[in-house]
């Protein structure tokens, strides 16, 4: 099939609803994408943050090839060995809480809405999310989902969400009440345009939610996994949170999400109060499991912080240049550029010329490669991307 049969295909059988680029994707390997035309990707974007330690890691499909072989789906039914090992190096890895598992982000905070509903007295019922957040498209995600656009034609969305200007220390003590269950913020907001939580919002959420008996849970979805230099955004900060969410670079590449509790939380979700078919099984987990021992062995939380570094250098050094970027924002490999004009059709030229970026709320170009960048990939998308600055009006 050539490129545009493929289009036709989709155009007649898949639902339309993302707004594709006319190029199929064939392979990926590290840091980079091929397309059906033999074209050769830089890829600064992968899979939306899913491929944090780059397209098919061997050691993430090695151990998808074994695992098949074994034991491809386990039900909830019984007990299974990854997923028991997972949630053991999940669990050392941030603040001792119990995994449950589930298969993507969306997913991840609803179980998390649900627990804290579920553990928390009967009057408490509301959630504080803020603005320009953003935590997925179920039903309860995308209320907790503090933007108007994504509520369009959907109304009306859940009742129970208060919604604050993030960063807003009185907006927050405003909002709290005795029905507040929960806070459900990201410590670095992505697809609202790499936003720090400031160590002041996040240790006042921690204060509150104590003050009030309510819970405070973390979207790591795009955080977590170690692209900000450590495991969780939230080991950044002096507090810990009573709930973390992830999914994306979990699995490699393999649909996995997960919420992590603190145990006597946890221990709110009895048998039959929450569940997914899918969820934890064997084939998912043994991937995650190759994720993390992978980060481990080849230092890449060390990797991120460096090459993160290199990044915003290089990236400096092109905002000096161009007065389009108006600052840049971010930590290790989570980094956002500030345009003063919309960066779609720089995005767009990027991509002509093999480099893949992407932008967000318009005006924010997000650059968040793998673990696995090195500084000689780095230095190619910064050739590209100064090179389609420099053309100016002609992009
Ligand atoms: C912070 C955050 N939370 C939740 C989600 C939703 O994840 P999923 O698309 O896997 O449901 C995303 C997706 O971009 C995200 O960035």
């Amino acid at each position: 099939m050539n490129t545009q049969e493929v289009i036709a295909l989709f155009d007649e059988y898949v639902i339309g609803n993302y707004g594709r680029l006319p190029r199929v994707i064939t392979k990926g390997q590290g840091n980079w994408l091929w397309d059906l035309d033999g074209n050769k990707i830089l890829d600064m974007f992968p899979g939306w943050a899913v491929s944090g330690i780059g397209h098919c890691h061997p050691k993430v499909v090695e151990a998808i090839r074994a695992q098949a072989g074994e034991l491809l789906h386990m039900d909830n039914t019984f007990y299974n060995i990854p997923q028991g090992k997972l949630a053991q190096l999940l669990s050392e890895r941030a603040f001792g809480g119990k995994c449950f598992f589930c298969n993507s982000g969306a997913e991840a905070n609803e179980a998390a809405m649900k627990l804290a509903r579920r553990h928390t007295s009967k009057e408490k019922y509301k959630f504080i999310t803020a603005e320009r957040g953003f935590h997925g498209r179920t039903f309860a995600s995308v209320t907790a989902t503090a933007q108007p656009k994504y509520h369009d034609g959907f109304l009306p969305m859940l009742p129970g969400f208060d919604y604050v200007p993030f960063n807003d220390i009185d907006a927050l003590h405003e909002a709290f009440s005795e029905e507040t269950a929960a806070v459900l913020i990201e410590p670095i907001q992505g697809e609202g345009g790499i936003r720090e939580a400031t160590p002041e919002y996040m240790q006042t959420i921690r204060d509150l939610c104590d003050e009030y008996g309510a819970l405070m849970i973390l979207d790591e979805v795009q955080t977590g996994l170690g692209r900000t230099g450590r495991w969780f955004g939230y080991q950044h900060y002096e507090v810990t949170p009573d709930i973390i969410t992830m999914a994306k670079a979990l699995g490699g590449g393999v649909a996995i999400g997960a919420m992590m509790a603190r145990p006597q939380i946890a221990a709110s979700l009895i048998p039959g109060t929450h569940a997914s078919t899918f969820g934890g099984n064997p084939l998912a987990c043994a991937a995650a499991i190759a994720v993390i021992e992978a980060i481990e062995e080849a230092n890449l939380l060390d990797n991120a912080v460096k090459t993160g570094d290199y990044t915003r250098q290089k990236l400096d050094a092109l905002k000096d240049k161009y007065p389009v970027i108006d600052h840049i924002r971010g930590k290790g490999l989570m980094i956002g550029l500030q345009l003063t004009t919309p960066g779609a059709e720089i995005v767009s030229a990027c991509l002509d010329k093999g480099l893949r970026i992407n932008c967000t709320q318009e005006n924010v170009l997000r650059f968040m490669p793998s673990m696995i960048v090195t500084t000689e990939e780095i230095d190619q998308a910064a050739a590209i991307l100064d090179d389609v600055l420099g053309r100016g009006d002609q992009i």
